[in-house]
């Protein structure tokens, strides 16, 4: 009789789709999902190996749950995701606690795993496949609001970026059947979702080919687009290098396609840009800025920068405060370079910019861009925006907090409001991280 399972999500967005995959695959075996990781007979943990610290947590994480294995020697604990397929049967070696080993596209295969393990034998299946995109999977949502999902469009990575472990963890790019993609929109629509995020490393090189038909990003979106005026829609993560104006119009030609780009520039030095093997300069991501701003005027844009790649001058670094500067971001990811083992950087480059260097860029990075997004939020005290209600507000069950189609988190008195619902915000003040107002009744003009 299979048990329950309990599954801890580490990393970005993917994996968050992906626990909801790997409870699909195993609820359809008889086993139960469980918040409780005190009830659960299967431990699963999905990890990420982006940087070392994200590893790190997970080390400190199988420290702290080993006293639930030692109190009851049946529970199995499986590592799977991205940091199970860098580690592959290393993880075994090092951690005796560990039972059970998948990559992400092994997740078929963990009932398998699972069984094996409980015959005592420890299971690794950490092999990447070129097909595999669990198009026929229905995840199985978790500890959601009810509103907002992601739907995984494609899987793996063919970009090669020189600091990046992605593609070794994930494996090669492949796009995910488009009708596969819509009903699982229509479904999440049935069950009362309002939002979906159309996911994948490189969403500007979707591609679909049958019948002498391609569909492309833009088709995609537009198509997902067309299912419901009602339903948002967001995507991540586009690439500057692919970006394309024809996807900046379908963006600009729906209301519910929302209008945030995600635009990681990863660094404002063409030379560093050249290095990390990004395959664009800075006056091409430049010129992507300006279409985005000509094409779509009212669109916020945010982005992902690493501090102290290698070899990387005072005069590469401050190429990055001016671009960040030029762009007006309104939000960030920023983190300081990290060498990550197997990576062309690590095998070609020299990890020579020291420590302190890199913290200080890193704090001078941040510092900029906490004066960019307060201004990015000051820009909208006074006006009125159109919110989707997510959930009731971390604080207090007496305000709601959603988003603006620009992805701006707005808190608002949750009076006669249900998830859900679309609302008119006046916003009135704002924090370094929200906007704070009241509902208006009416539909201003201008949204
Ligand atoms: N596919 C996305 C990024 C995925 S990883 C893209 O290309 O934009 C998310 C972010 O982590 C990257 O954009 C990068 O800024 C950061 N990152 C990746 N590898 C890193 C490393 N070795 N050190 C520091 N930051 C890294
Ligand atoms: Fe990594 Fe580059 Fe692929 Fe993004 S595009 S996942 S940074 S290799
Ligand atoms: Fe995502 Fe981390 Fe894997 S960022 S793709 S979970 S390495």
């Amino acid at each position: 009789m299979p048990g329950k399972v309990y599954i801890e999500t580490y990393g970005c967005q993917m994996n968050v789709a992906d626990s909801e995959v790997v409870v699909s695959v195993l609820s359809k075996q008889g086993y139960e999902h469980t918040n409780d990781i005190n009830e659960a007979e299967i431990i699963l943990l999905n990890t990420c190996s982006i940087r070392e610290n994200a590893e790190q947590r997970i080390w400190g994480r199988l420290k702290a749950i080993t006293h639930l294995k030692r109190k009851d020697p049946r529970k199995k604990i499986g590592l799977i995701g991205c940091m199970a397929e860098r580690l592959k049967e290393k993880v075994l070696e090092n951690e005796r606690v560990v039972d059970l080993v998948a990559g992400p596209d092994a997740y078929r295969d963990l009932p398998f795993l699972i069984s094996e393990a409980e015959s005592g034998h420890k299971a690794v299946n950490v092999l990447l496949s070129r097909e595999e995109t669990y198009a026929d999977i229905s995840p199985v949502r978790m500890d959601r609001n009810g509103v907002t999902s992601f739907v995984s469009i494609m899987r793996g990575c063919n970009n090669m970026c020189a600091y990046c472990v992605v593609p070794y963890v994930r494996g090669a790019e492949r796009s995910r059947d488009p009708e596969s993609v819509l009903n699982e929109v229509r479904d999440l629509i049935a069950e009362g979702y309002r939002e979906v995020t159309l996911l994948g490393q490189n969403v500007d090189s979707y591609s679909w080919q049958k019948n002498g038909l391609d569909t492309y990003f833009p088709d995609l979106l537009e198509r997902v687009a067309l299912i419901d005026p009602l339903l948002r829609v967001r995507f991540s993560t586009s690439h500057p290098k692919d970006i394309s104006d024809r996807l900046l119009e379908t963006i600009s030609g729906y209301k519910n396609i929302c209008k945030h780009i995600h635009l990681p520039a990863q660094s404002g030095s063409s030379r560093i840009l050249k290095l990390m093997n990004r395959e664009y300069t800075r006056e091409w991501y430049m010129d992507r800025v300006d279409a985005i701003r000509t094409i779509i005027p009212d669109c916020s844009i945010s982005t992902d920068l690493i501090a102290g790649f290698c070899t990387e001058t005072e005069e590469d670094h401050n190429a990055t405060l001016s671009i960040m500067e030029w762009a007006g971001y309104d939000f960030a990811y920023m983190f300081a370079y990290n060498e990550r083992p197997g990576t062309k950087a690590a095998r070609k480059y020299m990890d020579d910019v020291p420590p302190e260097v890199k913290k200080r860029r890193l704090n001078e990075i941040i510092a900029l861009q906490n004066k960019l997004s307060a201004r990015s939020k000051k820009q909208d005290v006074g006006k009125v925006v159109e919110v989707l209600a997510e959930d009731f507000s971390k604080r207090s069950k007496e305000h709601m907090s959603g988003r603006t189609s620009q992805n701006k988190v707005v808190v608002f008195p949750a009076e006669g409001i249900n998830r859900g619902d679309y609302v008119n915000v006046h916003i009135e003040r704002c924090t370094p991280a929200t906007l704070i107002g009241k509902a208006v009744p009416v539909l201003p003009l201008d949204i």
